[in-house]
């Protein structure tokens, strides 16, 4: 059933499944909710990449950005993926290497250019504040910064283990705005409201 799903989910989407679909499916039996989360902001940037004015060929990229962003978690242990208390220094470092090892998994499929720069850095922010190389602004890579809106939605709206309820779409989108200019580039936030006020959370 599950595996039927994923082909259903994935097969839509794209037309380039083949070459990864087995990472997708080893991330889903790994954790099941950064799998859920991956598809979710896979639908999420796709809908920002038509908002913002992307060809559809680029859209397909941000969908495939999505559901690839963060499957290095293969490779971070489920005691702290699923951990529910604050996580210690070390268990800090190795989540931090999740963008890289997802590079590595994916360095031998043919992907889109765009794919691996914006997986690379999915968690930097414009002020050089994120990781792994804390670049700043413009050398931050346009599909990072979108992933980096939708991720950050995604986690605050959705229940994770270190907190049950996520928020309201309303209250996110306050916490988003707080962001503007040292995590998230305003013209990416503004876009990406007026789809969450317009569809709300999207499955
Ligand atoms: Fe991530």
């Amino acid at each position: 059933m599950k595996l039927s799903y994923i082909e259903k989910e994935v097969k839509i989407k794209t037309n380039i499944h083949e070459q990864y679909r087995h990472l997708i499916v080893q991330l889903q039996e790994h954790n099941y909710i950064t799998y859920q989360h991956s598809i979710r902001v896979g639908n999420l940037l796709s809908l920002l990449g038509l908002r913002l004015g992307f060809s559809l060929k680029k859209t397909e990229t941000l969908y495939i950005i999505g559901i690839l962003h963060d499957i290095g978690k293969i490779h971070v242990p489920n005691r702290i993926l699923n951990k529910s208390g604050k996580l210690t220094l070390n268990e800090w470092n190795e989540l931090q290497l999740h963008p890289e090892y997802g590079i590595k998994l994916l360095k031998n499929i043919p992907l889109p250019s765009e794919v691996l720069s914006a997986i690379a850095a999915h968690h930097e922010n414009l002020d050089g504040s994120g990781y792994p190389s804390g670049l700043t602004g413009d050398d931050i890579p346009y599909f990072a910064k979108m992933t980096r809106v939708v991720d950050s939605y995604d986690a605050m709206t959705y229940s994770r283990p270190y907190r049950k309820e996520g928020m309201s779409d309303e209250h996110a989108i306050i916490e988003l705005k707080r962001g503007i200019g040292t995590f998230y580039e305003k013209e990416i936030l503004d876009g990406f409201c007026e789809i969450i006020k317009e569809n709300g959370k999207t499955t």
